[in-house]
C-alpha cells in the first residue's frame, strides 16, 4: 500500500493552499459577518481548475483525479468553510452528474461554464417537506406531447440558490412509479418561470448563499433532461455518494483549522506558571483531536480512491462523511473550549469553525442517514 501523493496531486493541494491561505482565509471574518457571497474569490478558483477538479480538460476543468479534489477541498475548507461549500457543490453535485448521465450538448454548455468558474451551479433536491425521505418529493414535471416537460413546484434549501445560472433539479414525472418516476432536469435560472424565493439566515457557513426556489410553468426542452426519464433518483444518489467525500473533506479542512490554531495556543498560553499543553486533560483533547483528524483523513481517501478506481464506494463515502463531519463538531467543540473565553469570542475564528462544523453533520445526507445506508450496506437488509 502506497500512501504517497503523485506530484500532480501534491501540486494542486499547494495551489489550492496559497490560494486558500493568502487571498480566502484574510476575508473569512468578513464574509462570514456579512454574508456577502465570494464571486471574486470563486471566480478566482474556477480560474485555477478548482471548480472542476475531476472534469476533463476538454470541458474546462483540471483533469485530475477523486484524491486530488480531497486534497483541495481540505485546502479551502482550512481558508474558509463557505468556500469550500460553494466549490463542493460545483464540483460534486453539479458537474459528476453531468459528465456521468449528461449529453455531449449537456457537458459542453452545463459543465464547461462551471468548471471555469464563470458560472455557479447548483442541485435541487430537497423540498420543504421532504429533506431525508428524497422520494416524497412532491415538484411536479409533465411531459408534453412535443417531449418537453412543463414544471411546477418549490425546491428549498438550496445551496448557492440566489446566485446559481444553472440547476440540476429532481422532479416527479411520473408519481405512480415512486423513485423510479423522478427525472433529472437541467434548468436555465434566465428562463421564464424560475423564481428565487427568501434566502436563509443560518448559523454557520453565511457566505454561502441558500435560497428556496419555485417553478411555475418553466418549460425544459427534451435536449435538457438529464440521463433517462425515471432515472433521476438514481443520478440524484450517485452524485450524492460523490458528494460526501466532499463533505468529508470539508470536514478535515475546518476540524484542521482548529486543530491547528489550538496546537499554537496550547504551547503558547500558560496558566498554574505552565504552558497548558503541558497539562494532562488538555494532552487527552489533543491526542483525540489528532487521532479523529487522522481517521477522517484515511477513510476519506479510501472513499476517494475507489471512486478514482471505478470501483463501489457508496458505503465507504457514508463512513468517511459520518466520522469526519462528527469528528469536525467534537474538535471545533473542544478548540473552544481549550481556549475558553477567547474561543467564545468573534475576534478569534474558533467560535466560526464551530458553526461553520455543524452543517456537515446535516447536509448531503445527515448522520442518521448516512448510518441507514452504511447499515444497510453491512447487514443487507433494508
Ligand atoms: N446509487 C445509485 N442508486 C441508488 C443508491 C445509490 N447510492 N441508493 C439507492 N439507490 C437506488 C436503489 O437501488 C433503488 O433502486 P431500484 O428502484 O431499482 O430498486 C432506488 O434507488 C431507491 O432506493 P431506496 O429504496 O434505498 O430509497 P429510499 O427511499 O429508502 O432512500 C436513502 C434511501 C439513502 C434514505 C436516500 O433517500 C437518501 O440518501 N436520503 C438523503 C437525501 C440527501 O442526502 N439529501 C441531501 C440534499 S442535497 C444537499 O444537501 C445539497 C447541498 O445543499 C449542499
Amino acid at each position: 500500500m502506497d500512501f504517497s501523493f503523485t506530484e500532480e496531486q501534491l501540486m494542486l493541494q499547494d495551489a489550492a493552499r496559497r490560494i486558500a491561505q493568502d487571498v480566502i482565509a484574510p476575508s473569512a471574518e468578513h464574509h462570514d459577518q456579512t454574508g456577502e457571497f465570494p464571486l471574486a474569490n470563486i471566480q478566482l478558483l474556477g480560474e485555477n481548475g478548482l471548480m472542476g477538479i475531476e472534469v476533463p480538460t476538454e470541458y474546462g476543468g483540471a483533469g485530475m483525479d477523486p484524491v486530488s479534489y480531497v486534497l483541495a477541498m481540505i485546502e479551502i475548507a482550512a481558508g474558509d468553510a463557505a468556500h469550500s461549500t460553494i466549490m463542493s457543490v460545483n464540483n460534486s453535485l453539479f458537474c459528476n452528474g453531468i459528465l456521468k448521465f449528461g449529453t455531449e450538448e449537456q457537458k459542453q454548455k452545463y459543465v464547461r461554464a462551471i468548471a471555469e468558474g464563470r458560472e455557479i451551479g447548483a442541485f435541487a433536491l430537497t423540498e420543504p417537506q421532504s429533506g431525508s425521505d428524497a422520494t416524497a418529493m412532491r415538484c411536479r414535471a409533465v411531459k408534453q406531447a412535443d417531449g418537453s416537460f412543463v414544471i411546477n413546484g418549490k425546491k428549498s434549501w438550496i445551496t448557492s440558490g440566489p446566485v446559481a445560472r444553472y440547476i440540476v433539479l429532481f422532479a416527479m414525472s411520473e408519481p405512480e412509479k415512486g423513485s423510479r418516476g423522478i427525472t433529472a432536469f437541467m434548468i436555465d435560472t434566465a428562463k421564464p418561470g424560475f423564481h428565487r424565493g427568501k434566502t436563509e439566515p443560518k448559523l454557520g457557513i453565511r457566505a454561502s448563499a441558500t435560497c428556496e426556489i419555485e417553478f411555475a410553468d418553466y418549460v425544459v426542452g427534451p435536449e435538457d433532461v438529464l440521463g433517462e426519464e425515471g432515472q433521476g433518483f438514481k443520478i440524484a444518489m450517485g452524485v450524492l455518494d460523490a458528494g460526501r467525500i466532499g463533505i468529508a473533506s470539508q470536514a478535515i479542512g475546518i476540524a484542521r483549522a482548529a486543530y491547528e490554531k489550538t496546537l499554537e495556543y496550547v504551547r503558547e498560553r500558560k496558566a498554574f506558571g505552565a504552558p497548558i499543553g503541558t497539562f494532562q486533560m488538555t494532552q487527552a483533547k489533543i491526542a483525540d483531536m489528532k487521532c479523529k483528524l487522522d481517521a477522517s483523513l484515511l477513510l476519506t481517501l479510501r472513499a476517494a480512491w475507489l471512486k478514482g478506481q471505478g470501483k463501489p464506494f457508496s458505503a465507504e463515502a457514508a463512513i468517511a462523511k459520518l466520522t469526519a463531519s462528527e469528528a469536525a463538531m467534537w474538535i471545533t467543540h473542544q478548540a473552544v473550549q481549550i481556549h475558553g473565553g477567547m474561543g467564545y469570542s468573534k475576534e478569534m475564528p474558533l467560535e466560526r469553525y464551530f458553526r461553520d462544523a455543524k452543517i456537515t453533520e446535516i447536509y448531503e445526507g445527515t448522520s442518521e442517514i448516512q448510518r441507514m445506508v452504511i447499515a444497510r450496506a453491512e447487514t443487507g437488509l433494508r
